[in-house]
């Protein structure tokens, strides 16, 4: 016996020292994970191998990202500059969604030059990072089982598979399902968030140059692939590639899980058969047993009230009290106590400042210790409250690089709490307006427009349903670390014209941006957002308000300045005279060119949000002959709306006389009754 080990062993070292490249594998199968080590898998982030023998790659956390690779490589070429073999691999997934149906973001198959991938949550899958999307460096091959539409990846839908190469923009989808038969009309669709079972397959044929992609809800393997792409993967892979899988979560959440997995070099990868694999623990009771809880807790707080008396009084003074409702709600719903504790107490040493809507505060969420903005908003009317929160659900789902991504929510009393990205370089206006300390230069500027222009188009025309923003301009445009544009306070608008009296709809909006037929017809539309949009072109690029109150008349009103400038043939005397006359005169004549054309004053003369940014990328060229107005000048419908709003009636509304550095922020209701038109200033929350 021990001779024999010995020759063995004698033999595999010889193996190992003749052919190196043969050590390595070519074949695994995993009917199940339980008992792997790290001898086995690699895992990185949120993934573990949990008792039952299932592996999961995140769980109902935010924003994670977990990644198992198999700890060596495989050689997928003869020489780095050969032909790639084939491959061939099977695995069983379960995605299991935070909330029925609102999940994120969805797995992927992936064969990676490196099991450390450097890449970012939510959209990105863990995956890639936003800044090296797309290059040829990276060597990643990946199939994506997606459950959230991203229009920055130009998604089909948000339950899709993908094959994708380098990038996450898909170099071939199609939404979840697969054939029984051999003709399209046999198509069963699948649900990936379901929290069943999926099986798949992904085939690549080198002689063929075909990835094949395959899913079903059994064992057996449809005949018909539900993606054929043709490929030659070679110059993708490299030598030694990692394989695995990667997945990730954004604002909602699912856990990923792999039940069991094969892979083969060369040849078809182990069959595996789902009622074999482990299977997860039944579905989770979540939302009965946050009810249990809080009756349970509610319960422990009547006892303690009886035995603590005024001092439990006072706890209670602080406590949440959860309506069944709010359980409903998707985004994540932080505790008051969790909030008060990030921002100290909403401290005025952490207020980053105060708006239309109510004061922002700075603050650090205390177990992660990611830094937040936290948006207090005053309520009076519990009914709206209500339609309120239940907004924040669609608000949360809005995903787009440019938008300020909504974390969470809480409610207590009157009280909403919207937990937002801090954002390090806070809003446009500080260095537009005034004094600033920083000056941006034009390529930084012209970044931003668009930035916000492509926030916008995703609100109008890439979201399932239109989002009116209502509300676009400097101080809501905000600046990340990078000094990415991002647009805040979407839909905050629209929320707040549920205001306290259901029965009458308040337009919402700032002066200066707000299109004139809104006063009129008391309704905001796309077109009304392009027209705030507008007056944000012309102070970029000329560092003036769009009104400024104190100047002379004929200054007061920066499109009317713009709009003169151009007649004379010298719009560029109007570029903001900090840039020093550093700037490309292409892109300032069209920026200044297009916030005119999206200032007229009839709503339908204005492109939509589509084609400004075609305008804006120079895939278009703007019209050469510019027309002030439409059947209403932009004039006409504005001097009859500012003379209800002359300076000494946004005196009476604001503290004292009126600050320049303030937003005027007004809403009215949609009658025309000029009386009741109201005005707030900055000061109104204090
Ligand atoms: C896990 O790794 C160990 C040590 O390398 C090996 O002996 C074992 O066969 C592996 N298990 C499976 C299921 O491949
Ligand atoms: C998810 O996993 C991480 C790391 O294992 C853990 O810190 C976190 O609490 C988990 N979250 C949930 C919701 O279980
Ligand atoms: C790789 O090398 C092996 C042995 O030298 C050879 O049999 C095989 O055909 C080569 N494969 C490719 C794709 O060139
Ligand atoms: C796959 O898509 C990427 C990015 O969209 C693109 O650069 C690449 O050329 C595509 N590759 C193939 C083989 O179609
Ligand atoms: C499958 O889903 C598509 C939308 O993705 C829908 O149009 C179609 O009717 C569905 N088919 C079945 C059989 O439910
Ligand atoms: C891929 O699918 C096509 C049918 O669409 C089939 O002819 C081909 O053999 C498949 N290739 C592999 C490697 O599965």
């Amino acid at each position: 016996m021990t001779n024999l080990n010995m020759i063995l062993q004698f033999l595999s070292l010889l193996l190992f020292l003749l052919m190196p490249v043969s050590s390595q594998p070519d074949q695994l199968l995993y009917d199940g994970f339980k008992g792997l080590g790290s001898n086995n898998m690699t895992l990185n982030g949120v993934a573990e191998i949990e008792s039952n023998g299932v592996l999961k790659l995140t769980n109902d956390s935010s924003k994670v990202i977990g990644h198992a690779f198999y700890p060596t490589p495989f050689q997928f070429k003869n020489s780095s500059e050969g032909k790639a073999f084939s491959f061939s691999t099977s695995f069983a997934l379960v995605i299991v969604p935070e909330f029925p149906k609102l999940g994120g973001h969805g797995l992927a198959f992936t064969i990676a030059p490196t099991k450390d991938l450097k890449a970012h949550p939510a959209q990105y899958l863990g995956l890639l990072d936003s800044s090296d999307m797309g290059k040829f460096s990276n060597h990643l091959f990946a199939v994506e089982f997606d459950t959230a539409k991203d229009f920055e990846f130009g998604d089909i839908n948000d339950n899709h598979v993908g094959i994708d190469i380098n990038s996450l923009a898909s170099n071939a989808s199609a939404p979840a399902g697969y054939y029984t038969g051999n003709d399209d009309s046999s198509k069963q669709n699948l649900t990936l968030q379901s929290g069943n079972p999926i099986l798949a397959w992904v085939d690549y044929d080198a002689s063929q140059s075909v990835v094949n992609v395959t899913i079903s809800a059994s064992s057996t393997k449809p005949k018909r692939p539900l993606l054929s792409f043709h490929v030659d993967l070679s110059p993708i892979f490299e030598k030694s590639m990692y394989v695995g899988f990667s997945a990730s979560t954004g604002l909602l959440a699912s856990s990923h899980y792999i039940l069991g997995w094969s892979f083969k070099i060369n040849g078809p990868a182990p069959p595996l058969d789902l009622s074999s694999l482990p299977q997860l623990p039944g579905p989770k009771k979540k939302h009965t047993s946050l009810i249990i809880g809080v009756s349970v807790s509610c319960v422990v707080l009547a006892l303690c009230a009886v035995l603590f008396g005024i001092y439990m009084y006072r706890r209670h003074k602080n406590a949440d009290v959860i309506e069944a409702w709010e359980l409903e709600i998707g985004p994540h719903r932080y505790s008051y106590q969790e909030l008060k504790k990030a921002t100290k107490g909403f401290k005025d040493k952490q207020l980053l400042g105060q708006g239309g809507f109510g004061s922002v505060y700075k603050g650090t969420l205390p177990n992660s210790k990611t830094q937040v903005a936290v948006k207090r908003i005053s309520h009076d009317s519990k009914q709206g409250l209500r339609e309120f929160v239940s907004e924040i659900a669609s608000i949360g789902r809005l995903r787009h690089r440019n938008l300020v991504q909504l974390l969470g929510w809480c409610r207590r009393r009157g009280d909403l709490l919207l937990v937002y990205d801090f954002m390090a370089n806070g809003s446009l206006d500080k260095y537009l307006f005034d004094e600033p300390e920083t000056i941006l230069s034009w390529e930084q500027r012209f970044k931003i427009i668009k930035d916000v222009a492509s926030a916008l188009l995703y609100l109008h025309e890439d979201y399932e349903q239109v989002v009116v923003h209502r509300d676009v301009k400097a101080s809501n445009v905000l600046l990340d670390g990078e000094l990415n544009g991002r647009l805040g306070d979407f839909g905050l608008a629209r929320l707040y014209e549920h205001g306290a009296n259901p029965s009458t709809t308040r337009v919402v909006g700032t002066l200066g941006y707000l299109a004139p037929e809104v006063p009129r017809t008391g309704k905001a539309t796309p077109n009304s957002d392009v027209f705030a949009f507008g007056a944000l072109l012309l102070e970029v690029a000329s560092g003036l308000r769009p009104l400024e109150p104190k100047a002379l008349p004929e200054d007061m009103v920066l499109v009317d300045c713009v709009w003169n400038k151009f007649k004379q043939g010298r719009i560029l005397d109007m570029v903001d005279p900090r840039l020093n006359g550093v700037f490309n005169e292409r892109e300032m004549l069209m920026v200044l060119k297009l916030g005119l054309l999206c200032s007229n004053g009839a709503p339908n003369a204005r492109p939509s949000m589509r084609q400004v940014v075609r305008f804006l990328e120079g895939e278009v060229g703007l019209p050469d002959e510019l027309r002030k107005s439409g059947d209403l000048s932009y004039q006409e419908g504005f001097d009859e709306f500012l003379h209800t709003l002359e300076p000494s009636s946004i005196d009476q509304t604001s503290t004292g006389s009126y600050d320049r550095n303030r937003d005027m922020h007004v809403s009215f209701p949609s009658s025309t009754d000029t009386s009741l038109y109201t005005l707030h200033g900055k000061g109104e929350t204090r």
